[in-house]
């Protein structure tokens, strides 16, 4: 079923009208600082039902839970003495925790995919905050994009990937961060499951210790269970550390090469190169690019992240070895 999705400008009339829709039990996009979220009450299961299915995302692959501040965090899990630490220097913020569940916390067992741990975060853009405050609900919200494509900075690739299939989105623009947040664990000794705007190296300085990765995992056995080896997947293919171009490949460039297509910091800068990443990605494919050859990017920093997307994107897709564009690649 099809359903008229909105364009809401976040102002007053837009963020009410979103207000309504969320405590309705629909599915609103809205703008974080990192990339678009696709947003619904995490405590009313039909609602977090509703996020599954306008995606295709699997039901075992939970979803990160966003609050205003840390108090209302504190509602939901059980802050430790790291997670309070890490909270007071990142939050707001590209951080996300994954933390032991409060008893009596109320969320919908969906958000959590059945884990006694939820993943929390608080976002800093403005027009997330706005929101979460205006509706005063936890917002269970993963990346608006459809299960294993590129992850959306602007509203023009939510309405690309989802229009039709949600009440909404909110119109704030272009993402500041542009890759999505850092996730880490804190179940257990701290471990770094995903790669994100913020760096390792700034984490492990507030925890004064080192934060270890946790291994890649397959579709199999999931650590972070949306940490699939092929995600983010363009409907081109994906060659990274390029030097030069082959045949039927365009150049997606970093720093001063020559011939490309486009270039995510002709000056080498990782922040310019992580805000436009997606965007690159999502119009080489409205170009129709075949096969994107990616420039070498260095892998500190922000750079980690950014290789770390590029590497799923590169990844053969299920049971398509030879790329997205074959009959079993993911649409
Ligand atoms: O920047 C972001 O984090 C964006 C914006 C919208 O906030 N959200 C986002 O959500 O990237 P999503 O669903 O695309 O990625 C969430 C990741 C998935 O890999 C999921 O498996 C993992 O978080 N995750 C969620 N809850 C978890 C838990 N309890 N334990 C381990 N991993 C969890
Ligand atoms: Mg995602």
């Amino acid at each position: 079923m099809s359903i008229d999705t909105l364009r809401l400008a976040p102002d007053d009339a837009g963020l009410d009208r979103a207000v309504a829709l969320l405590a309705a039990g629909g599915c609103v996009a809205f703008p974080t600082e990192t990339v678009y979220g696709l947003g619904a009450d995490a405590k009313q299961d039909d609602a977090v039902a509703r996020i599954y299915a306008a995606k295709g995302r699997p039901a075992h692959n939970p979803l990160i839970v966003h609050v205003p501040d840390v108090a209302a965090a504190a509602d939901l899990a059980d802050l430790t003495d790291a997670a309070r630490a890490l909270a007071a220097a990142f939050w707001p913020g590209p951080l996300t925790m994954v933390l032991p569940l409060r008893r009596g916390a109320g969320l919908s067992r969906l958000v959590t995919a059945g884990l006694d741990s939820v993943a929390l975060r608080v976002p800093a853009a403005p027009v997330a905050q706005d929101l979460l405050r205006r509706c005063g609900l936890p917002l269970a919200a993963p990346s608006a994009n459809p299960s294993g494509r590129i992850s959306p900075t602007t509203a023009d690739h939510v309405l690309a990937g989802l229009s039709g299939r949600i009440a909404a989105v909110i119109d704030g623009g272009p993402c500041a961060v542009g890759v999505e947040s850092t996730i880490l664990d804190l179940t257990g000794p701290p471990r770094l499951l995903r790669p994100g705007g913020i760096t390792a190296e700034a984490l492990s300085r507030v925890l004064d210790a080192p934060v270890t990765s946790a291994p890649v995992t397959d579709d199999t056995a999931p650590v972070a269970p949306g940490m699939l080896a092929s995600h983010y997947a363009p409907r081109a293919r994906v060659r990274l550390d390029a030097e030069m171009t082959g045949p039927d490949e365009v150049l997606l460039g970093f720093g001063p090469v020559a011939g490309a297509a486009l270039n995510l910091s002709p000056s080498g800068d990782l922040s310019e190169a992580a805000a436009g990443l997606f965007a690159a990605l999502h119009r080489l494919d409205t170009d129709g690019a075949v096969a994107i050859a990616v420039s070498p990017i260095p892998d500190t920093g922000l750079g980690r992240a950014i290789n770390d997307r590029l590497r799923r994107a590169a990844a053969p897709r299920d049971g398509d070895p030879s790329g997205p564009s074959g009959p079993s690649g993911r649409s």
